[in-house]
């Protein structure tokens, strides 16, 4: 008797400002993953939250230049029981549901909040199914650009100067909260708390730009957070989790290089639309020395919220030879071209072979307290 092929739920799209990416994202994976051995069930989700079972042809959902693709309408309604005992896909047709059977890993190709916050990750615990990545602390520290600086600084991490305001802090006396940040030099980096892909990111070189910053990255999350500019070059280090109790794995460190005369940070742009805005390197031009202390940080920044699975750590590195940590991202970019593939391809894990550690170690941890 043959086994049944793994059913794996590709969850793509979704209602944060990164759902094109998501989307894919999710093309790249459908391409990839291997049929013979997993089943895949690709549901997308929409902007405005409804779920929809789609088609296996991930055709659609590549990035053609000029238009980002998006999930729109919700044309087969389905739905992931949350009981515990048999996570099943039901669908919803009129008075009609159906089952659609039981789902054994979920893959959630999901960027930012709702998402890679570990919201979903609530709901797949509630649902008891096995899910690829970071369990729900570690993303929710994963997304906040605050909280990660608290833990990291906790965990011996130079981090940069910065302030936060949070949404009451601001509705009560926006003037005081302004003025906390003449602590800080220009440049300024001005980001919502929660958000990723550089939305909603201001660069302000002069005060009387606060303001408006602030405002472009409240739409975006009513928490923000303010950063000196750092001068250094953008390094970056892939980790996955390790195989049974077997350590963390750190991946060869990648540059990115943004041609500044095109813009003045790695921006939304710079990262999708523009292709010759930004110079991905790997393995970045680094000493021998320091390519070792930046694997050893990114694993240490990994282990330090406690992720799971999959993160992307990224640095400056200053022309002093420290390294600052910027973020963490536990669900990074994961298209083919993304860095996080890029990286680990230039180490010695081609694409597919990654989607299927990913799975193998969703598929052997337990759910709930772990
Ligand atoms: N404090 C900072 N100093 C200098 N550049 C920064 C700083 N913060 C962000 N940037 C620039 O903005 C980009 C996006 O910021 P980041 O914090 O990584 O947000 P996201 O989660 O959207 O990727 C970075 O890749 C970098 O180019
Ligand atoms: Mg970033």
């Amino acid at each position: 008797m043959t086994e049944r092929k793994l059913r794996v739920l590709l969850l793509f799209g979704g209602r944060s400002s990164e759902h094109s990416v998501s989307c894919v994202t999710a093309a790249g994976v459908m391409h990839a993953i291997d049929r013979e051995r997993f089943e895949i069930v690709p549901v997308g989700i929409t902007r405005d939250g409804g779920w929809t079972l789609l088609d296996e042809d991930p055709e659609g959902w590549a990035l053609n230049t000029g238009k980002l693709p998006e999930i729109s309408s919700v044309d087969h309604p389905v739905h992931l029981s949350t009981d515990a005992q048999k996570t099943s896909l039901l669908s919803y047709s009129d008075s009609a549901v159906a089952d659609l059977g039981e789902i054994d890993v979920v893959f959630p190709l999901l960027h930012g909040p709702f998402g890679e916050d570990g919201s979903i990750q609530g709901m797949l615990e509630m649902a008891g199914v096995s899910y690829v990545g970071s369990g729900i602390a570690a993303s929710a520290m994963g997304m906040d650009k605050h909280y990660m600086k608290v833990v990291f600084e906790g965990a011996g991490f130079n981090v940069g100067p910065y302030e936060v305001i949070t949404n009451k802090q601001w509705l009560r006396d926006s003037e005081a909260a302004m003025k906390r940040c003449d602590n800080l030099q220009y440049p300024l980096f001005v980001k919502p708390a929660r958000a990723g892909s550089s939305v909603g990111i201001t660069k302000v070189d002069d005060p009387s730009e606060l303001r408006a910053a602030i405002e472009i990255a409240r739409a975006e999350d009513p928490k923000v957070i303010i950063e000196q500019g750092i001068v250094g070059r953008e390094i970056e280090c892939g980790v996955l989790e390790g195989r049974g109790s077997g350590p963390s794995r750190a991946s060869l460190p990648g540059e990115i290089a943004v041609a500044d005369n095109l813009h003045t940070f790695y921006d939304f742009e710079a990262k999708y639309v523009d292709g010759a805005a930004a110079e991905l390197s790997c393995p970045a031009n680094l000493s021998d020395e320091a390519t070792l202390e930046i694997r050893e940080l990114a694993v240490k920044a990994f282990d330090a919220i406690d992720a799971e699975g999959l993160s992307r750590v990224d640095f400056f590195y200053t022309p002093e030879g420290d390294w600052i940590i910027n973020e963490i991202n536990t669900m990074p970019g994961f298209t083919p071209s993304s860095m996080y593939p890029q990286m680990w391809a230039k180490t010695g894990i081609e694409y597919r072979e990654l989607i299927d550690e990913l799975i193998a170690l969703a598929t052997e941890r337990n759910i709930g307290l772990r």
